[in-house]
């Protein structure tokens, strides 16, 4: 079996010793990304995209199945020559669920302690004390309910949030009251104290989260981005925030990225900016992931995780 994986040359990570480890009776081969086709190169059975190579589908157009090494997948679908005749197969959790759950449990307690209030009372000296808040007084919402939003869902519901759930379909998650689709969005938004969005991104969730969504949540609410930075309109947001309508938000994921220094995002208190790291791929788990799969594929067995291609995910 024939495996090629698309890596930069000056990247020092693990990927080839993981897979060779992984697969020892596989061969590798790293491709350099947007490097000039070669008509030479070995036809491999899987191809793994760990970094989306413009040329990577020009010298492999038929492997057997093609491996992302995220979740999201809107890099390797916009790529023009990806094969669409195979499965594209992405990660599925992978150790990315605890991550994020363990940023959406810690901006919603932030939120619910008022931390970011009193942090903004401390730069100016004020000693106001604000009533007590617990979880059970407050609405939170989440937008996705894969693998990850569920599970960040049902953390919430444990810590006894009122958890609400979105999704483009139906759903049914024990403790969790869930929304289907455009139609029910506007009933899932309406009073939201707290809002987490772990959508990816395709044509139906750009702009989602925009004016008129956003002015559906309860006043002072909280915004939580962890999906993709085209979901939330940005000017839409900073006007909701300086108008007050907004306390603030938790934004992981940017329209550009790396988030532009002068973007106004980086001096805004009400704001919290990560660098898209609520979810890092975890490479030994990814590597696992991908090695069952291939033997799955190999024995002629079904996998998970397979994007469809008209929804985008
Ligand atoms: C991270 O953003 C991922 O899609 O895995």
């Amino acid at each position: 079996m024939h495996i090629a994986l698309s890596l930069p040359e000056r990247e020092s990570s693990p990927w080839m010793a993981l897979f060779a480890d992984a697969l020892p009776k596989a061969t590798l081969e790293r491709h350099e990304p947007d490097r000039s086709p070669r008509g030479d190169v070995q036809q491999a059975d899987y191809v793994v995209v760990a970094y989306p190579s413009k040329t990577l589908f020009v010298e492999q157009p038929a492997p057997k199945a093609v491996f992302t090494v995220s979740a999201g997948v809107g890099h390797v679908l916009a790529l023009a020559n990806l094969p669409r005749g195979v499965p594209l197969v992405r990660v599925e959790d992978a150790g990315m669920a605890a991550q994020m759950i363990r940023y959406a449990l810690t901006a919603a307690m932030r939120f619910t302690q008022r931390l970011d209030t009193y942090r903004r009372q401390q730069h100016a000296a004020q000693w106001i004390q604000h009533r007590p808040r617990g979880p059970s007084q407050v609405s939170a919402g989440v937008m996705g309910l894969g693998v990850i939003g569920s599970a960040i869902a049902r953390a919430l519901a444990v810590q006894r949030f009122h958890v609400r759930g979105y999704a483009r379909s139906r759903k049914d998650l024990a403790g969790i009251r869930c929304y289907a689709g455009r139609d029910e969005f506007a009933a899932f938004l309406d009073g939201l104290d707290f809002v987490v969005s772990v959508l990816p991104a395709t044509p139906e969730t750009a702009g989602i989260l925009d004016r008129d969504a956003m002015m559906r949540l309860a006043d002072g609410a909280h915004v939580v981005n962890i999906g993709r930075g085209n979901l939330v309109v940005e000017g839409d947001l900073l006007a909701l925030v300086d108008s007050g309508k907004l306390s603030g938000a938790t934004l992981d994921v940017f329209r550009e990225e790396p988030l532009p220094a002068a973007h106004p995002f980086w001096a805004r208190p009400e704001i919290t900016v990560t660098p898209h790291v609520s979810g890092l791929t975890i490479p030994d788990e990814t590597v696992a992931q991908v090695a069952d799969k291939i033997r799955a594929l190999e024995r002629g067995e079904a996998v998970s995780g397979v994007v469809d291609f008209v929804r985008g995910y």
